[in-house]
């Protein structure tokens, strides 16, 4: 049975987490964000602190935790910097899941294991110039060759791309077979041939990095082919359920963020003799975005748990992510009205807030995928 009522481990998970952003999260993310820096440091703290392996079983360098551990840190951590969240998801659920669920043991002995305990981190392959919301439509190909395969194509939109080592890429193998011809790789970054190019200068989540990667015969052996020839796109959508559960905890991170300055302020600025917080119109603005929020955790919170309890949360997924994304640019656009004037500069947060709220109605499947995976569900469930 779903409940909110969290464990003494969640809640200790959730406090170590917001302590960890307050404490080494918080600090220099203004300048990251204007310089666009990544945040080399933090991440290999979070690596320390077992964030970037959350999920993964020790005996593979995890720390063992449940997807519900992983929202509420998820959302502790962009609660003060969404790009550091990305850069966790990503690792957490597009790439470890992927190896931890379909890798056999030498791939997990030789790839998860450094990813989930944080020493490196990995990026996920599968968007290209012509393939974003049609997936299917891979133009990456790789042919067989003696012993492996010979990848050639470009990925788009990889986050993580300029600092990953250990990509997971989704390239054609057999066209005729359309989806079910494509399959995932894993492709160390200083194989031959394969280039990261140059940061995109993103609107927000600007301290996490997004670039596109060119594949020129690039060599890849069959011990790194994941889960079978043909298995790759069932392997990027399963992926992405999880991946869209860890959006949507970025996303209710972000709100949260937003919400709490903006009420923190809300105390602090005075106008007609007293502090707007006692003011209607900002009573009303503050009320729907707490209410907001709420219904999107819960939703978030449902999705991870039935992750937890093993059943199908496909359509969950979707509805938190489309939730969650939803309500962060609303709420990130409401803060910035509460702040006035001073929501419009950098100086004050709220403005980042925004701009990073927006991608995630963006990437990991935009809102109308979102609606798309939804109502399939509904159908099939008739
Ligand atoms: N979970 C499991 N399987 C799924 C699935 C899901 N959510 N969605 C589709 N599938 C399966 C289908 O069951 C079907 O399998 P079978 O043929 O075996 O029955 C197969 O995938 C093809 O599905 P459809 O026939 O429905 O194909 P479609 O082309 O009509 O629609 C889609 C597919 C749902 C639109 C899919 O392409 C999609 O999700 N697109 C969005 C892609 C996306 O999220 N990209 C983000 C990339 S990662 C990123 O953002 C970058 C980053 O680094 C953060």
């Amino acid at each position: 049975m779903f409940s909110l009522e969290l464990s003494e481990t969640h809640k200790m998970i959730r406090d170590m987490a917001r302590q960890f952003a307050r404490d080494e999260v918080s600090p220099s993310s203004i300048e990251r964000d204007i310089k666009g820096e990544f945040p080399t440091e933090i991440v290999k703290k979070m690596g320390e602190l077992g964030f970037l392996g959350m999920m993964v079983q020790p005996e593979w360098g995890g720390s063992g935790m449940d997807a519900l551990s992983y929202v509420l840190a998820m959302e502790e951590i962009s609660a003060v910097d969404a790009s550091v969240g990305v850069i966790m998801s990503v690792n957490n659920s597009l790439v470890n899941w992927g190896l931890d669920t379909y890798g056999t043991p030498e791939q997990k002995e030789k790839f998860l294991k450094p990813l989930a305990t944080g020493i490196v981190h990995g990026a996920f392959c599968l968007s290209e110039p012509e393939a974003g919301s049609d997936a299917t439509q891979q133009h990456t190909v790789a042919e067989q060759t003696e012993g492996g395969w010979i990848i050639n194509g470009t990925k788009n939109w990889i986050t993580n791309g300029t600092t990953a080592s250990t990509y997971l890429v989704m390239a054609q193998t057999d066209r005729a077979l359309k989806h079910k011809g494509i399959t995932c790789f894993i492709i160390p970054r200083n194989s031959p041939g394969f280039e990261p190019g140059l940061k995109e200068d993103k609107l927000g989540i600007r301290s996490s990095d997004t670039c596109s990667i060119g594949l020129t015969n690039v060599f890849v052996p069959d011990e790194n082919v994941l889960g079978g020839v043909g298995t790759g796109f069932k392997i990027a959508m399963e992926s992405l359920n999880g991946g869209r559960i860890g959006i949507a905890a970025q996303a209710l991170g972000i709100a949260k963020g937003a919400f709490d300055a903006a009420l923190l302020y809300s105390t602090q600025r005075k106008a007609f003799g007293k502090p707007i917080s006692e003011l209607q119109a900002i009573q009303m603005k503050l009320a729907d975005m707490a209410t907001k929020i709420e219904a999107a955790r819960l939703l978030v919170y449902k999705a991870a748990y039935l992750k937890d309890q093993h059943v199908s949360y496909v359509k969950e997924a979707a509805q938190a992510k489309l939730m969650a994304s939803t309500v962060s640019v609303q709420v990130a656009l409401e803060a910035i009205q509460i702040h006035g004037g001073y929501g419009y500069v950098r100086e004050y947060l709220v403005e980042r807030y925004l701009r990073d709220a927006k991608v995630t109605e963006i990437y990991e499947g935009t809102s109308e995928i979102q609606h798309i995976v939804i109502a399939r569900s509904l159908l099939k469930e008739m």
